[in-house]
């Protein structure tokens, strides 16, 4: 059942390719052009939207944190992105004109649903993205984006998250095509990058040896710090807790820029650091951050863009991606944190799939 791997983190890990053509394919028609017939929001009423709330607990929050950018770039919205824990206590400032987007891999993440069933009370249209057909979020939201991930059975979210990416992608051009907010040059540049994904995803998995050595160096660490700006900052502690998850390690993701208001004072000789630096306006940025970590000891494994080599002087380890807009590095980036995650979880003799304490659907409060 596990397809000759190991373990079914493993397996889905390497089902992404496929996960996403599938997320796509019905979505995209021959003229290339995005359909979305499973949302049904007008232009009217997305007219009438002055606000959205993105809610989701864990990986689908972190995926959440993409939707927030994509929407209020192109569709001129403001966006709140919470956990639902921490939302559902807090000031909420839902009616009639809210939209509220709720995630979840399984659609049966309790403080998820309370929030989708708070905002419903209030009057909002909620959009569920979720990858489980006729889950309880499923069938209570007003629209329901399936990812079309197929399965997902280990513990740590892997295919779930970069569905729900492209999913967030396609749902915010396709509210800002209605709303006429998007420019075609944004637009096609967006699908385009869209439609290479699978391939490039596929060709990250190949460099899964490159990986394997980067764990060989940081198994033994106590602690990791994950770095990035941006949209990287986003994808790193989505990496951060993929690690902590499976190999009990504390990991931490912070902003780079934030790192000397306090978190530096940690680096030691040795410390592992996974810096991400594919945003192409805050390259140079990040190099910066990455010698202030070197010249206190850090171990430095950078994720950057191909053509980016001269990352080579500063950090001791890299990993590169292919050629992509920098809203979708994540979907590639992610790739080797998810790999650099399960291979240290391996190393390290962990319970892959069922990591301890932890359940695949928080049913809780
Ligand atoms: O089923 P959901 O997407 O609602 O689950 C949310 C989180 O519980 C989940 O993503 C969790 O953080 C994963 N174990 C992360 O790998």
């Amino acid at each position: 059942e596990k397809g000759g791997y190991d373990h079914f983190m493993l397996k889905e890990i390497y089902e992404q390719p496929k996960a996403i053509r599938d997320t796509l394919s019905p979505r995209v028609n021959n003229e290339n052009e995005i359909r979305l017939d499973d949302i049904s929001i007008t232009k009217e009423e997305l007219d009438r939207i002055n606000r959205v709330y993105i809610i989701a607990c864990g990986t689908a929050y972190h995926a959440g944190l993409l939707g927030k950018i994509l929407i209020e770039k192109y569709v001129n919205v403001p966006v709140i992105a919470d956990v639902a824990s921490e939302f559902r206590y807090g000031n909420t400032f839902i009616d009639e004109n809210t939209l509220m987007i709720v995630v979840s891999q399984s659609g049966e993440t309790a403080d998820t649903l309370a929030a989708l069933r708070l905002a419903k009370e209030k009057g909002a249209r909620v959009i569920a993205v979720t990858n489980v057909v006729g889950s309880t979020i499923s069938r209570e939201a007003d629209d329901v984006f399936y990812t079309w991930a197929g399965p997902e059975i280990a513990v740590a979210s892997t295919k779930a998250y970069t569905t729900q990416l492209v999913s967030l992608a396609l749902i915010a051009m396709q509210m800002a095509t209605i709303k006429g907010t998007i420019t075609e040059e944004d637009y096609s540049g967006i699908l385009n990058g869209l439609n290479k994904l699978s391939k490039q995803v596929k060709s990250l998995l190949e460099k899964e040896d490159l990986v394997k050595e980067a764990a060989k160096e940081i198994y033994n660490a106590e602690h990791i710090f994950y770095i990035g700006r941006g949209i990287d900052y986003d994808v790193a502690r989505e990496g951060a807790l993929k690690l902590k998850e499976i190999s009990y390690i504390h990991c931490e993701a912070m902003p780079a820029g934030e790192l000397k208001h306090g978190t530096i004072a940690l680096i030691e000789e040795g410390t592992p650091v996974i810096a991400v630096a594919t945003q192409e306006h805050l390259y140079e940025k990040m190099v910066s951050n990455i010698k202030e970590v070197k010249a206190r000891g850090a171990y430095v494994i950078a994720l950057a863009k191909e053509g980016n080599e001269d990352i080579e002087e500063t950090a001791d380890s890299v990993i590169y991606i292919p050629e992509v807009i920098d809203e979708l590095t994540s979907v590639l980036n992610v790739i080797p944190l998810q790999l650099l995650a399960y291979y240290v979880a391996v190393m390290r003799g962990c319970d892959v799939d069922k990591p301890r304490n932890l359940a695949k659907s928080v049913t809780v409060e």
